[in-house]
């Protein structure tokens, strides 16, 4: 799927990240499994990442990045009417982790669901929310995403667990004054699906609930670095746009190496490009929203500069969202 925006303002007015306090370092992963800090750190670029605690669910790390791009916002929780949150590590199936936010948020008109899309849904997530924006069914969304993949890894398997990190970022997303969001390409193939995959997950195989995640790394990688640039290149092109003009570019944030693959295939210079994975590792719904406000916290959100943000992940999904960054917000 692949659409420009309809001629609708609509941007990101407000940023919020959470991630546990907890800081789990490659030489304490080496001391659990055969691997070892410099062959992390040479095939994933990770150094450490963040673990939740035992009783930490998503919605507990979600909640703070929530409250933060709401007080960032400016805006009231009772002036949200849509939250989506793209997670695959929700605190249960239902009730889905939007209604219980809605609701701990103080959200009594907000629209709330759960969007699966592996490490993907933030950015299918913002489309959603753009769409019902520029449809008029929504005035004001919260987009959060976020995940705990730490509750469902297999820690005896030292090529998932080097990889993975617990996070999460929300973004208020409303009409704005200037720029906002430009176009969208999404995409999906369940035939890759067995690449990365939760087997007893759901009704599949519930006589044999194996609920850990299984990948396949190498196949993996070939897919991030083909879809990266891909995507990248059908929304550019689909908006009129040219490498040349992004001022920032936000991957998903699951390797070092995949990232600058992509960048270097796409002709991204490092000085564009957002690289935050060496101390958060892959925190799948919650990694672009991350890098996002490392970006800005580093000054590179600029009012007018262009951002283009590709996610990819289990499913197999990916997709892109442009936009030109505003400060401004219609009051
Ligand atoms: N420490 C030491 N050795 C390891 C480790 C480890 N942590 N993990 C794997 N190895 C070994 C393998 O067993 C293999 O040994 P073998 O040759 O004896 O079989 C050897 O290292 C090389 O394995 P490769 O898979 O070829 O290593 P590669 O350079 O491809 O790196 C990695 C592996 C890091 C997993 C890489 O394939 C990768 O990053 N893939 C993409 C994974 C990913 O990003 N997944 C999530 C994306 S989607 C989402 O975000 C949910």
């Amino acid at each position: 799927m692949i659409g420009i925006a309809n001629g609708a303002r609509i941007g990101i007015t407000g940023l919020g990240t959470h991630v546990p306090e907890r800081v789990l370092t490659n030489a304490e992963l080496s001391r659990l499994v055969d691997t070892t800090d410099e062959w992390i750190i040479e095939r994933t670029g990770i150094r450490e990442r963040r673990i939740a605690a035992k009783e930490e669910a998503l919605t507990d790390i979600a909640r703070p990045a929530a409250k933060g791009a709401l007080a960032d916002a400016g805006v009231e929780p009772g002036e949200i009417d849509l939250l989506i949150c793209a997670t695959v590590t929700p605190d249960m199936m239902f009730p889905t982790s939007s209604a219980l936010l809605a609701d701990e948020l103080g959200m009594p008109k907000a629209a709330a669901y759960d969007l699966l899309a592996g490490c993907t849904g933030f950015v299918y997530a913002i489309a959603q929310a753009y769409a019902m924006l520029a449809s008029g069914l929504s005035k004001r969304a919260l987009v959060v995403g976020g995940d705990v993949l730490s509750k469902i890894l297999d820690w005896s398997d030292r090529s998932t667990i080097v990889l993975f990190g617990d996070g999460a970022g929300a973004v208020v997303v409303e009409p704005v004054e200037r720029g906002g969001f430009l176009g969208f390409e999404l995409g999906a193939d369940g035939g890759g699906g067995q690449h990365l995959w939760l087997p007893g997950s759901g009704s599949r195989h519930f006589d044999n609930p194996d609920q850990l995640v299984k990948m396949n790394g190498r196949e993996v990688f070939k897919f991030a670095t083909r879809v990266l640039v891909y995507s990248a290149e059908q929304v550019l092109a689909e908006c009129g746009k040219t490498v040349d003009d992004v001022d920032v570019y936000i991957p998903h944030q699951a390797n070092k190496r995949i990232i600058d693959h992509a960048a270097a295939k796409l002709g991204i210079p490092p000085e564009r490009t957002v690289v935050n994975v060496d101390r958060y590792g892959n925190t799948s719904s919650g990694s672009i929203p991350l890098a996002l406000t490392d970006a800005r916290e580093e000054g590179r959100l600029r009012d007018g500069a262009l951002v283009l943000m590709t996610g990819m992940g289990a499913g197999l999904t990916w997709g892109s969202a442009l936009m030109e960054w505003t400060n401004g917000r219609v009051s």
